[in-house]
């Protein structure tokens, strides 16, 4: 059983609103979806077949892949601009490196939202990921725009795996005009390459993908959760930005690879904190496709043991999801820690199939 396509909270959450006079977003125009020349699995990364498993698609990456239609293009930038009032600083609070982002992008920008989740963007990445997919269930994750220029000195982001399923990063800047900035991935497991991060050395320059060298309006598609990825510093005073888009597996077998973000303080700029709620929300979605697994299969199982095991499988991610609501927010050192408590979780647990307990 699938867990529902329509995965975004149906109204915006309080004092948030969408920015006025927007252009409407029509995939007949805006949309010159091109099929990739390269996709790359997870195999071909390493990964063993018992570790790919562990993920919702068999899928790593894609050569970049075009988007969005000159007419898409030049509506998306009308957007932007709109959105410039909204543009966030990282100032203050739990992190002060001056990045400029807008976050919410679904709550902000009707636009965006509709581009991000529109049947034929879902349809595209599903027939890409083999996998059916669904935009966010949490939109704190889910739609975000990363501004960037040399002023702000240092990576953009450095080496991380994303904490969603999948990842769509489209560039609106030209990458001709910017000396660094592109965005890396690291074609390894994403445990080796922070094995070999965490000891210092860098990473091995034969295994280190640039990616995103193509126009704007094309993208760069990852199962971010799988791939070990950074950004590079920009070098000079150029302008970047990047709409980075995420997705859920809406197949639950594989253990989930998103996790809410409740560290204290991180979103500048909010009229209110929504995680929470959505953290709540992604659980509810979870086990209502697991439950319904149970209820539709028609299995019959007689060992106590075995449904037993089979029902707390199917909460598990409610009983988390619990557990760190009553923790409330975090600050980064006990977020980073609970990651790799989550990473060698989603390595570990067992799949949800029915019938498998
Ligand atoms: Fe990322």
């Amino acid at each position: 059983m699938l867990a529902d396509q329509n995965s975004a909270p149906e109204t915006l959450p309080p004092a948030f609103s969408f920015i006025e006079n927007e252009p409407v977003f029509d995939p007949v125009r805006h949309l010159a979806l091109e099929a990739p020349q390269q996709i790359l699995t997870l195999e071909d990364f390493g990964y063993s077949t018992k570790e790919a498993a562990q993920f919702a698609s068999p899928i790593a990456a894609t050569s970049p892949v075009r988007m969005l239609s000159d007419e898409g293009l030049a509506t998306a930038q009308e957007v932007l601009k709109l959105l410039q009032p909204r543009v966030v600083t990282h100032d203050n609070g739990a992190s002060t490196d001056g990045r400029r982002n807008i976050y919410y992008g679904q709550y902000q920008s009707r636009f965006l939202r509709d581009l991000m989740s529109c049947t034929e963007v879902i349809q595209f990445l599903s027939d890409i990921f083999q996998t059916p997919i669904a935009p966010h269930t949490m939109p704190h994750l889910g739609c975000q725009i990363n501004f960037a220029n040399a002023k702000q000195g240092g990576s953009i982001i450095g080496w991380h795996h994303d904490i969603v399923g999948f990842t769509v990063v489209l560039t609106m800047h030209d990458p001709s005009t910017i000396e660094g900035g592109h965005l890396m991935y690291y074609k390894g497991p994403r445990d080796e390459g922070e094995r070999i991060l965490n000891t210092g050395q860098e990473l091995p320059e034969d295994k280190v993908v640039v990616s995103n060298r193509a126009p704007m309006g094309y993208c760069t598609i990852i199962q971010g959760s799988a791939v070990l990825h950074a950004v590079q510093p920009v070098q000079n005073d150029a302008f970047r930005c990047s709409i980075v888009n995420a997705y859920v597996s809406r197949d639950v077998t594989a253990p989930d690879a998103n996790r809410g973000y409740p560290v204290q303080d991180y979103f500048p700029g909010v009229p209110m904190y929504p995680v929470y709620n959505e953290m709540a929300r992604h659980a509810a979605w979870l086990a209502k496709a697991k439950l319904g697994s149970i209820l539709e299969s028609g299995v019959w199982i007689e060992d106590r043991g075995k449904l037993v095991a089979e029902l707390s499988a199917a909460v598990d991610d409610v009983q988390r999801c619990i557990d760190q609501l009553k923790a409330g927010g975090i600050d980064d050192e006990a977020y980073e820690e609970g990651r790799i408590a989550e990473d060698e979780r989603q390595m570990t647990a067992p799949l949800f199939e029915r019938g498998s307990q």
